[in-house]
């Protein structure tokens, strides 16, 4: 367990290095795994990583939704690759289907590790528990955090048989501390109760968002603006809706998997008639 989406994939990045004894890895251009010193190592934007640079461990990245790049990018001290199923901060860009198989594929033909940050997409916000079962695939690791406790602090790294740390090779005063894991353990069974839901509010979104330009995984949304996006934003604000603008003028909608589809029209409502008066 951690504190953090972060620390998840601090860890994960621990486990891969420690258990194929390499030192590198590949990341994709607009990808986000946080901002401590690994998982910054392997985050994308410029601006949050450059003021620290060096980084370790040493990442190198390729364009999001391209396999072969990541073919052509691993070499003899590759450890793993890190993606995320879904780009969030990117502004809820949805790869193609067969993106993440082919990864898989190239990860198992090349001997490399697949880490899947499913920090965002977890525990239930793509309709299922893991975006990584829309594609039938098995990841070696996947790094968790955000809804995982219903916005307590925690995080948890999940590896395949045969992948884990080993006595004092990670930990952490407060990782998977008590009352944590009750909210976790809480969250998983309400989880549980509305993942059936899902698929059907996210169709909802879309549709109450058919004028514009959205992707829908879930209950994971993004709706391209431009450069209006942050007065899209306040005009939102200003009638109650809280909408988060992500990378490239995309508004992203995470909304609470326990939402109601009478709050969903109120929210989509609003957020019409807010692009319709500034675009
Ligand atoms: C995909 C992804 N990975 C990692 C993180 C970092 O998580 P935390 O903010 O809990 O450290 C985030 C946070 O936005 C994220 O979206």
């Amino acid at each position: 367990f951690s504190n953090s989406g972060a620390e998840a994939n601090e860890g994960a990045i621990k486990l891969a290095r420690i258990r194929t004894g390499k030192t590198e890895f590949i990341a994709c251009e607009d990808g986000f795994h946080g901002r401590t010193m690994a998982s910054l190592a392997c985050t994308h934007k410029p601006a949050i990583r450059e003021p620290f640079l060096p980084l370790n461990p040493r990442c190198s990245f390729v364009p999001y939704g391209d396999a072969e790049a990541i073919r052509k990018a691993i070499n003899k001290d590759t450890a793993g690759v890190i993606i995320e199923p879904i780009q969030g901060e990117a502004g809820v860009i949805i790869p193609q289907e067969g993106y993440l198989r082919e990864v898989r594929e190239i990860c198992d033909e090349k001997d490399v590790l697949l880490i899947l940050d499913e920090v965002e997409t977890g525990i239930g916000r793509t309709g299922k528990w893991f975006a990584y079962q829309h594609e039938k695939i098995q990841p070696d690791i996947v790094s968790l955090a955000k809804g995982i406790a219903s916005g307590f602090p925690m995080g948890a790294i999940i590896a395949r048989d045969g992948l884990e740390f080993s006595k004092s090779e990670h930990g952490s005063t407060f990782a998977g501390g008590p009352v944590a894991c009750a909210a976790a353990i809480a969250t998983l069974d309400v989880v549980e109760e509305v993942l059936p839901s899902v698929a059907e509010k996210g169709a909802r979104i879309k549709k109450a968002l058919s004028a514009h330009d959205t992707r829908v995984a879930g209950l994971m949304v993004g709706v391209t603006i431009g450069d209006s996006c942050s007065k899209v934003q306040q005009a939102c604000m200003e009638k109650g809706v809280l909408v988060n603008c992500a990378a490239h003028g995309n508004i992203r909608l995470v909304p609470p998997l326990v939402i109601s589809p009478e709050e969903i029209d109120r929210g989509c409502e609003v957020i019409d008639a807010a692009i319709r008066s500034v675009c």
